[in-house]
């Protein structure tokens, strides 16, 4: 996907995102709220607020970081979203100042960062704002390369009178790199919706976290803390920075 670049998925997903992607797991909520009240907490990849605002009415004292300017302005139209801290940039580079509780990073986004190193670079940087004890929260999907027909997939997400949702993906299992192009067609026309991951093995996340001196603590199949199993279709890793 030439041309695609970090600011890409911001600015194409941007209007639609919300009606997309309406809902939040409550559970998810609840785990980032044990982990977070009474500390900083900071979420990389902010987004339009979907995760950071029922945080920040649970009263979490928490700042954001994003690279899209139109990911946070849907944020800063919500309400209570013009009260959040973000920092405009990289989360690789985790452009703020002080430490944390809490850093988290969910929906996949760790696989946002393009390679191996970036995301290496996210995990240090996560490690050098930690506080002694704290904990860094990761939710991605657990790879699962049968989807993948000779590199390729295509679906159909949604069928309706008036409207028709595909998704269109290539792999290359040489970079670990997955091009997907997600597509709405509608009489008036219709729209693209591209992402691009770079995914990671969960050993190989946990043999990033050591390198950044973290240490896995926990991880789940979900949010409810249920077993990671062979089965498991995402993971939710908990890596500590030892005290
Ligand atoms: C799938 S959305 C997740 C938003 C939010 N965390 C949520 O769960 O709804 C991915 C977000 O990551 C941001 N993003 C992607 N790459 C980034 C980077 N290198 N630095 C900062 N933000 C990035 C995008 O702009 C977008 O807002």
């Amino acid at each position: 996907m030439e041309g695609y670049h970090k600011e890409t998925y911001g600015a194409s997903w941007a209007p639609d995102y919300d009606e997309i992607f309406a809902t939040v797991a409550g559970a998810m909520i609840e785990r980032l709220v044990e982990f977070g009240s009474g500390g900083r907490v900071l979420e990389l990849a902010i987004g339009t607020g979907r995760v950071a605002l029922p945080l920040v009415e649970r009263g979490v004292d928490l700042t954001g970081i994003d690279i899209s300017r139109e990911m946070v302005e849907r944020l800063r139209t919500k309400p209570g979203g013009d009260r959040i801290p973000v920092v405009m940039g990289d989360f690789s580079e985790v452009p703020v100042e002080g430490n944390f509780r809490l850093v988290y990073l969910v929906f996949n986004t760790l696989f946002a960062l393009e390679n191996q190193q970036a995301q290496i670079r996210c995990f240090a940087n996560v490690a050098a704002h930690l506080e002694p004890g704290g904990r860094f929260v990761t939710e991605t999907f657990f790879p699962d390369l049968t989807r993948f027909d000779r590199g390729q997939r295509f679906g159909a997400l949604a069928v309706e009178v008036d409207e028709v949702q595909v998704e269109a993906s290539r792999h290359d299992r040489t970079r670990q790199s997955i091009n997907t192009q997600r597509i709405h067609f509608r009489e008036d026309g219709l729209k693209m919706y591209p992402v691009r991951v770079r995914y990671a093995w969960p050993a190989e996340m946990d043999l990033m976290a050591r390198l950044a001196g973290l240490e896995l603590e926990s991880r789940w199949g979900g949010w409810d803390r249920e077993p990671f199993d062979h089965q498991s279709q995402i993971h939710v890793s908990v890596y500590h920075k030892p005290a």
